[in-house]
């Protein structure tokens, strides 16, 4: 591990602690604080001259702070001399904004690749981005890890179950199907319908008579997609509810909608570290991720496969 330096925005420093950990090197020496007007101040304390280095740094809540600090300490490693710079952002904010889908309105999901590599990455690594063509969004190297086999192990020891994988969107159904096939279990979809930002209306296409349901899906903000759907689900003769979601984005009132809610679990990963509401509750799991991101930054820095981890 000669020449790598892993550090930490303030963003989810437990998880950088136990990438470390499992390295077995010591988190870098940095202090990200705020000047007496809110202004990010950051300072290295130790030389990263020559060296690879890795900022962890989810762009959860409060977004736009985090990913500031991230930009802020790569601005820094970059007049630093670091030799390359790696964002690691388990959880990638923006991404749902990655296409006009109105006149008038951002591709926020680009200009937050354009912010990274004019800041200095060299290379982005992250996790179960809502969609996988945010990649073409970067000229630099996306290493884009998933949280399957950390959630496929889950539900093995879980669950025995008669399965059925749903996915609560169109857009999740690659996933579902993926795990279905990996836990030979049955697959549904539900066709969820937006108006603005709220849930309108969702159709069940698939069987869950009898069956224990697992919704499968990237990310939680206010819960409305689980709880709706868990509800769904149990009219349509699902004997239980459950779901394993990667990103616990959870705006402020998801943690109540969750506990009311017909789901019996739900599974998240720490990519983005849980509120303290949330993490009383006593359906949340937390799955941890950290090895996965140990492993791949070990196979960065030797020059090895990432993709060889899902195969
Ligand atoms: C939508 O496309 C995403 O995959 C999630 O289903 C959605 O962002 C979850 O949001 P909420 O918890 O607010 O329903």
């Amino acid at each position: 591990m000669d020449n790598l330096k892993i550090f930490s925005g303030n963003a989810n420093r437990p998880l950088a602690e136990k990438i470390c950990e499992y390295l077995g090197i010591p988190l870098g020496d940095a202090v990200v604080g705020r000047f007496s007007d809110g202004e990010i101040s950051v300072e290295f304390r130790e030389n990263v001259r020559g060296m690879e280095v890795f900022v962890v740094q989810p762009t959860s809540i409060p977004a736009n702070d985090h990913l500031m600090e991230l930009l802020i300490m790569m601005d820094a490693l970059r007049r630093a001399s670091a030799a390359s710079i790696t964002a690691v952002v388990p959880y990638y904010a923006y991404a749902r904004q990655d296409r006009k889908t109105a006149p008038r309105v951002p591709i926020s999901a680009k200009l937050v690749a354009n912010l990274l590599t004019t800041a200095g990455a060299n290379r982005l690594l992250t996790m179960d981005l809502h969609t996988g063509q945010i990649q073409g969004f970067f000229n630099i190297p996306v290493d884009h890890l998933y949280s399957a086999p950390v959630t496929l192990d889950y539900i093995r020891r879980n669950f025995t179950g008669d399965l059925v994988m749903v996915s609560p969107d169109a857009g999740g159904v690659e996933r579902a199907r993926a795990f279905a096939k990996r836990l030979n279990a049955s697959l549904a979809i539900i066709d969820k319908r937006r108006e603005a930002t709220a849930i309108k209306a969702m159709t069940l296409v698939g069987n869950v008579w009898g069956k224990e349901a697992i919704i499968l899906d990237d990310m939680i903000t206010t819960g409305a997609t689980v709880s709706l759907a868990a509800e769904l689900l149990i009219r349509h003769g699902a004997r239980a509810v459950h779901a394993c979601v990667t990103h616990p984005v959870l705006s402020p009132n998801a943690v109540s909608t969750l506990q009311s809610s017909m789901v019996q679990t739900v599974a998240v990963t720490d990519t983005i570290p849980l509120p303290p509401a949330a993490a009383q509750l006593d359906k949340i799991r937390v799955l941890s991720v950290a090895p996965l991101l140990g492993e791949a930054i070990r196979r960065i820095h030797r020059r090895d496969s990432v993709s060889s981890l899902f195969v």
